[in-house]
């Protein structure tokens, strides 16, 4: 699908954007992975590509050809994601959370594969994952004023709610602390995979934005569209 007719009004910025879905290692060929197949977050950067940006795409576990423009890193864990976003963001405008981060990862990884013996398994041990996108605004709200672009102007998060959309995603937005939430309600028969969205996006300090179901581009132009206001 071409990309035309959208304005270049994200020119000259840099852009990180995360998609996929984060694999947390438990032996060398077993993980716990989750559903997210990275089509809003590809949507996301081939939006910004066409309306000026300079993307990085950090991509956990896609399986989707690199768009046309972008500079893509592929990673697994969600301590590679981390990596991988906060060294890209250092010099950033923007950084879109798109991908889902695994919140758990097993508290030790098996160096051998893990063989069945006559005996039950034993448990598998999970700690917690750092929190990259409440990390991203911490860094922000410290870093003294006019830090001369060392954190992003702009943060957005995504979240999935099941019920009690507004209440739990505007606890989220300010737990975070970032400048925008795409809360995308699920349990509406919207699978994941497909290439449709639909979704309420949240704003810091101003009245939530409906998008109604559509392609994953629209969705990615409504975020574009508030993200330009939020830099202008
Ligand atoms: N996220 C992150 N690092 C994590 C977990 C989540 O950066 N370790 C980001 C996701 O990329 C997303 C946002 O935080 O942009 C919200 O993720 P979500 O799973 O909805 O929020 P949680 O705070 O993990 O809350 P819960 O899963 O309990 O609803
Ligand atoms: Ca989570």
């Amino acid at each position: 699908r071409v990309l035309r007719g959208r304005p270049r009004d994200l020119a000259g910025r840099k852009i990180v954007v995360s998609a996929g879905g984060t694999r947390e290692p438990i032996d060398p060929v077993r993980y716990i992975g989750n559903r997210s197949s990275g089509l809003q977050g590809y949507a996301l950067a081939r939006t910004a590509v066409a309306r000026g940006a300079e993307v990085t795409l950090v991509a956990a576990n896609v399986a989707l050809p690199d768009p046309a423009g972008a500079t893509v890193v592929r990673v697994e864990s969600a301590a590679q994601l981390r990596e991988a976003v906060l060294a890209a963001s250092g010099d950033a405008d923007v950084v879109v959370m798109a991908a889902a981060v695994a919140d758990f990862r097993p508290a030790a990884r098996h160096e051998a594969k893990i063989k069945k013996t006559d005996a039950e398994p034993e448990p598998i041990r999970l700690t917690k994952n750092p929190d990259i996108l409440a990390e991203l605004g911490e860094r922000r709200r410290e870093a003294p004023d006019g830090a001369g672009g060392a954190c992003p102007h702009v943060i957005v998060g995504f979240a999935a709610e099941t019920h009690d959309v507004l209440a739990n995603g505007q606890a989220k937005l300010a737990r975070k602390g970032c400048d925008l939430l795409v809360v995308n309600r699920v349990g509406e028969g919207l699978a994941f995979g497909t290439p449709d969205n639909a979704a309420t996006v949240l704003v810091a300090g101003g009245e939530p934005v409906e998008v109604p179901l559509g392609p994953k581009e629209d969705l990615a132009d409504a975020v574009w569209d508030l993200v330009a206001t939020r830099l202008a």
